[in-house]
């Protein structure tokens, strides 16, 4: 298929900025509803992601500015990722070890509330030091923010929470990003609404049924559940597949909230031209599967399974270079053969 340079400039999910990145796939505008519209229930059931107007899910947090954040954070540390450049892309400690040759250009750091506003401010300024708060809100935070917090439209979101059958609220992670940091395609195992409080960020999204054309890495790697593919220069001969993704684009500002289901790829970026951004994720523990399980079985299904495979391979093998010729030799002229399917080219 012909690949496409797509630019922004779509009226229900408008900016004004022409400096955003363009990238090399067909992108269609994520649906963004009021509150008000019965519609979003269906979107939520069906697992398809969009963007809720008026839901005043954080109406309290819509006056947290860095002064304001400053004051009433309190003292404690907070957990910031430092990047050489502008991509910020997470990664499991605890997983460098057993990876040969692994290496980031992130570092994980705590710091005080006000080295990391200095940091930002001179981000600028200084190459190769870019900070990104991710700081999961705790009881160590002042009381004017848990006053907030308290306040926050709980009862939308719980109503949310059991309408869909989803498990307990797991998290609220405050990220405080810099103007044109990116967090690269990754999925998350868990259902999230993600408010956002400051700025504006553009969202790339990709439903799981696309996990083939999105290369993620093993899932031993550190960086386990995100691309290989660099969105700025893919490299098509490793990655020939990613010319075919399609993503759902849209632009969320202060109060508004992406619902971004379990398993969808998500790419993240702050406007270019704007200040600093902050949101607020709502991560929920998915739902437990339905007694009558329908069939065939739905793509986030399919990589949960995939995910179990290969977590019992590697601790079957104990050696990650073993995994990949091990599913080859078992799949290799198999399958396809046998049941006159193609193998995907
Ligand atoms: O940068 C971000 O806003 C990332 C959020 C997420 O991955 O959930
Ligand atoms: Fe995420």
């Amino acid at each position: 298929m012909d690949t496409e340079i797509n630019t922004v400039n779509d009226s229900c999910n408008s900016s004004t900025s022409s400096d955003w990145r363009t990238y090399p796939f067909a992108t269609e505008p994520i649906p963004k509803l009021s509150i008000s519209d019965p519609e979003i229930n269906r979107y939520i059931a069906e697992t398809r992601p969009v963007i809720i107007t008026d839901s005043k899910l954080v109406e309290p947090a819509l006056k947290w500015n860095l002064d304001f954040l400053h004051e009433n954070l309190g003292s404690s540390t907070f957990n910031v990722l430092v990047s050489k450049n502008e991509k910020f892309m997470y990664y499991d400690t605890r997983k460098v070890q057993r990876t040969k040759g692994f290496h980031s250009d992130v570092k994980f750091e705590e710091m005080k509330f006000d080295d990391f506003v200095k940091r930002l401010h001179r981000a600028s300024d200084i190459e190769g030091d870019n900070v990104y708060l991710q700081q999961a809100l705790n009881d160590t935070v002042g009381k004017k923010i848990v006053d907030d917090f308290v306040k926050f439209n709980w009862s939308w979101v719980t109503d949310q929470q059991k309408r869909h059958g989803w498990g307990p609220l797991t998290s609220n992670l405050l990220l405080i990003a810099p103007p044109g940091s990116i967090t690269p395609a990754h999925y998350d195992e868990q259902e999230n609404f993600f408010a956002q409080v400051g700025g504006q960020k553009r969202i790339l999204l990709f439903s799981p049924d696309q996990f083939g054309k999105m290369y993620p890495y093993p899932v031993d790697h550190p960086h386990d559940r995100q691309s290989q593919v660099n969105f700025d220069d893919p490299d098509y001969e490793r990655f020939p597949k990613f010319k075919e993704v399609k993503a759902l684009e849209g632009f969320i500002n202060p109060g508004e909230v992406l619902y971004i289901p379990m398993y969808w790829w998500h790419h993240i970026e702050s406007n270019p031209n704007g200040k600093e951004t902050t949101s607020v994720t709502f991560w929920y523990k998915t739902g437990t599967l339905p007694k009558q399980i329908p069939y065939p079985l739905s793509s986030q299904q399919k990589v949960s399974i995939m995910r179990n495979i290969e977590k019992m391979l590697s601790e079957c093998l104990r050696n990650p270079e073993e995994i990949g010729p091990l599913l080859h030799m078992m799949t290799d002229g198999r399958y396809y053969n046998t049941h006159n399917i193609m193998p995907p080219v």
